[in-house]
């Protein structure tokens, strides 16, 4: 069975990305610092798929840890999440940020030419689409960013570029991720934001839920259909089939890859309360307040490279998205 080293592994993303990697045949080694997660995901990927995986605590910075880890388990590949991704504190402690998510990828970089395994696939994010030029945004978009969070996404898609353009036996595939949300059918694998959440789906959750009281919606005069922002909303098990199709769709293929892994759809903030306020039967109050610095009207995919490079196309749709969340929200209201 083929070892993949998935860094951030207990993290939102990377634990559902466990999971499908799992289901098809791949076995997962988890390095994660839990500095953004909790150790209890492992019991919870045990208890659905009953297996125990290999879990090392550790720093990404730490490059001979990384190395033994490598050497020890014979990795085929790395499927890179391990990052800190809170825009806002981005704006405050840039150096923290590029030190993690930039100086974390090259000690890892470094630790997987030291230990020769040559594939790596990346969580990039539409961020690095900025505040685009056109609609649906495709690959091809001009790459940029408006926080450090972003820049450090572009900078490592840049030295992956310049780390295949210096040696042609490196593979790096960068997923350009939207905006992930939804949870694991079971109920038992969701998004456990430590603190309060940043991010629009585990707000409305936890309104939904009682723990909150009111939702914000930041400005309702954008130039959309309802006048809030518009985003192309991804199920987390589809946006991990993704990782998936990029290990087995690229296999023996040298060089670097971007793609978007979108729906190619886009929903309003007021579509997404009332979607989770269908499927939870709860009331989300919520207020409009003042825009949100830094936030764009409108972002969604054109999906199709991935459709037709990866043969992967994402397939649940909202009702899905927000029944599996409120599954998940409404079970471990406190999270894990
Ligand atoms: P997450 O915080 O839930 O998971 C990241 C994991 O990485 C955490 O378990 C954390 O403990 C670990 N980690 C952070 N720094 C580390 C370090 N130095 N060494 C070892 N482990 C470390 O975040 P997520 O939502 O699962 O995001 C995963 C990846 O996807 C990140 O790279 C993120 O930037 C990217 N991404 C996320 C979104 C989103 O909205 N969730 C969107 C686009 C891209
Ligand atoms: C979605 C919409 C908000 C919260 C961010 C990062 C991006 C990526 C994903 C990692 C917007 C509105 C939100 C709230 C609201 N992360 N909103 N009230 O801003 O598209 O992207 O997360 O790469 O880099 O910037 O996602 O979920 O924060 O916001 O009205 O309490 O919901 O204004 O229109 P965003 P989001």
């Amino acid at each position: 069975m083929d070892k993949i080293l998935v860094t951030g592994g207990m993290g939102y993303i990377g634990s559902h990305t466990c999971l499908a990697l799992l289901e098809s045949g791949f076995e997962p080694v988890i390095f994660d610092n839990l500095s953004n997660s909790s150790a209890g995901v492992l019991q919870q990927i045990y208890t659905i798929s009953g297996q125990v995986l290999s879990f090392v605590e550790g720093d990404i910075r730490d490059t001979a840890l990384l190395k033994q880890v490598l050497i020890k388990h014979q990795c085929v590949a790395v499927i890179h999440f391990a990052a800190l991704k809170a825009v806002g504190e981005s704006t405050e402690q840039p150096h923290r940020y590029y030190d993690n998510n930039v100086g974390g990828t090259l000690s890892l970089l470094k630790a997987m030419e030291e230990s020769a395994v040559r594939n790596i696939v990346f969580s990039s994010s539409a961020t690095v689409y900025g505040d685009p030029d056109y609609i649906p945004i495709d690959e091809r978009h001009p790459i940029r960013a408006t926080n450090p969070y972003g820049w450090s996404k572009v900078m490592v898609e840049q030295i992956l570029r310049d780390t295949c353009a210096s040696k042609a036996s490196w593979q790096a595939i960068s997923l350009r991720y939207f905006n992930p949300v939804g949870a694991h059918d079971s109920g038992l694998l969701g998004e456990n934001p430590m603190g309060m959440p940043n991010n629009l789906m585990p707000f409305i959750a936890q309104v939904a839920v009682g723990k909150r009281e009111y939702l914000q919606v930041f400005g309702d005069d954008y130039p959309t259909d309802d006048g809030t922002g518009v985003r192309d909303y991804i199920h987390v098990m589809d946006l991990a089939a993704g990782h998936v199709q990029a290990l087995q769709g690229k296999r023996g293929v040298k060089g670097f890859y971007a793609y978007n892994l979108g729906t190619g759809q886009g929903y309003s903030v007021l579509e997404m309360v009332n979607s989770f306020s269908k499927e939870s039967g709860q009331a989300i109050p919520y207020r409009v307040a003042d825009r949100r610095s830094g936030d764009i009207p409108c972002s969604y995919a054109d999906p199709s490279l991935a459709q037709r490079e990866l043969d992967w196309q994402a397939s649940r749709d909202l009702t899905q998205m927000t029944a599996d969340v409120w599954r998940w929200q409404s079970k471990y209201p406190m999270g894990i």
